[in-house]
């Protein structure tokens, strides 16, 4: 997976971007990040509007997110000349950035919001499946063949125990102590701020019984061939990353805290101003999309405050004890 998504001739190296295979919230227009923009601002607010503000997107795609950001800085946001935006990539820095969006291939020291909108799902997982003798991992070639190895580390075999116990012989388990460790040292770059990742996923009362790995090209799914030519994907075990720091919430609930409403603009809007309306239909069109339960609505944010608290009201209502994320 590491190989077939990074490494040379790896997907996430593909000139077209992920945008051209799959659609994520940063893709969907402005709404999205007037929101980030939204709880960044609130951040700033509650760690004391520091010198330096940083958005730091991490497995920032080509950049689109952060893009949009800048866009809304340059028309007016109050913390608009001390922010600093910071894509963290695999893959190299787009053409056509705008100079004031760095680009960086390790997580900076954070002070502000840290952002991972769908980085935990493409970080490389072992699958295993469960035989009379225990789990095995199971092997693929660049053909999809799949064969059974050897078990599963120690380490590995705990975290099924704990995680993603597997009850009858051909099931299925994607290991997600590499998403736990991934989240877990994206919190620690965080001196003082906001870290959240965005992403699909499960907790111990809905696992996938065959696991959830497929593959994404060109926006139809695909077997999850490792040759470089799709997207491999599977659903993060938000609970277990949980553990590491956070509360967990949906997408659909943190974005109308944060003001997101797909309520249609009223109808005299359209004879009083016309571009305003439909300005605020497509908005209405956008926040459908983001807030859908079954689609992005549905996502899971984990939310972890360093030196702060999560700055939504009340942190409590969103947490846990929330509908299951998709
Ligand atoms: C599914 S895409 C999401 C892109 C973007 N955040 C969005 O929502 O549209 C995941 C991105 O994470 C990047 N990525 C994966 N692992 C990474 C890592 N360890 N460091 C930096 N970027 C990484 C990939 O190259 C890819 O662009």
């Amino acid at each position: 997976m590491t190989e077939a998504l990074y490494g040379a001739g790896g997907f996430y190296l593909r000139p077209e971007g992920p945008a051209a295979h799959f659609r994520t919230s940063a893709h969907t227009g402005s709404v999205y990040a007037a929101t980030v923009a939204e709880l960044l601002g609130r951040v700033d607010l509650a760690i004391g509007h520091p010198a330096q503000l940083d958005l730091v997107d991490v497995g920032a795609g080509r950049g689109e997110l952060l893009h949009a950001v800048a866009d809304l800085a340059a028309q007016g946001l109050p913390f608009a000349a001390r922010l600093r935006l910071t894509g963290v990539e695999v893959a190299p820095r787009p053409r056509g950035l705008p100079a004031r969006i760095g680009w960086a291939d390790e997580i900076p020291p954070v002070t502000g919001l840290l952002l991972a909108n769908e980085w935990l799902d493409v970080v490389p997982v072992d699958v295993v499946e469960l035989t009379t003798d225990g789990p095995r991992l199971v092997l693929v070639d660049a053909t999809g063949r799949e064969s059974l190895g050897g078990p599963p580390t120690a380490a590995d075999l705990a975290w099924l125990t704990q995680w993603w116990p597997l009850p009858l012989v051909g099931q299925r388990a994607e290991i997600g102590s590499t998403r736990d460790a991934a989240w877990a040292n994206a919190v620690s770059r965080v001196r003082r701020g906001l870290a959240v990742a965005v992403d699909y996923g499960h907790t111990a009362e809905k696992r996938p019984p065959y696991g959830s790995l497929v593959g994404y090209r060109a926006g139809a799914v695909v077997p999850p061939i490792p040759d470089g030519s799709c997207d491999l994907t599977a659903h993060v075990a938000l609970d277990s990353c949980l553990a590491a720091a956070g509360i967990l919430s949906t997408q659909r609930d943190v974005l109308a805290e944060l003001g997101v409403s797909a309520a249609h603009p009223p109808r005299e809007l359209a004879a009083r101003d016309p571009a305003a309306y439909l300005a605020a239909l497509r908005s209405a069109g956008e926040a459908t999309e983001l807030l859908d339960p079954g689609g992005l609505g549905g996502f899971g944010w984990l939310l972890h405050g360093v030196g702060m608290a999560v700055p939504l009201c009340p942190p409590e209502r969103l947490g846990s004890d929330r509908p299951e994320p998709m």
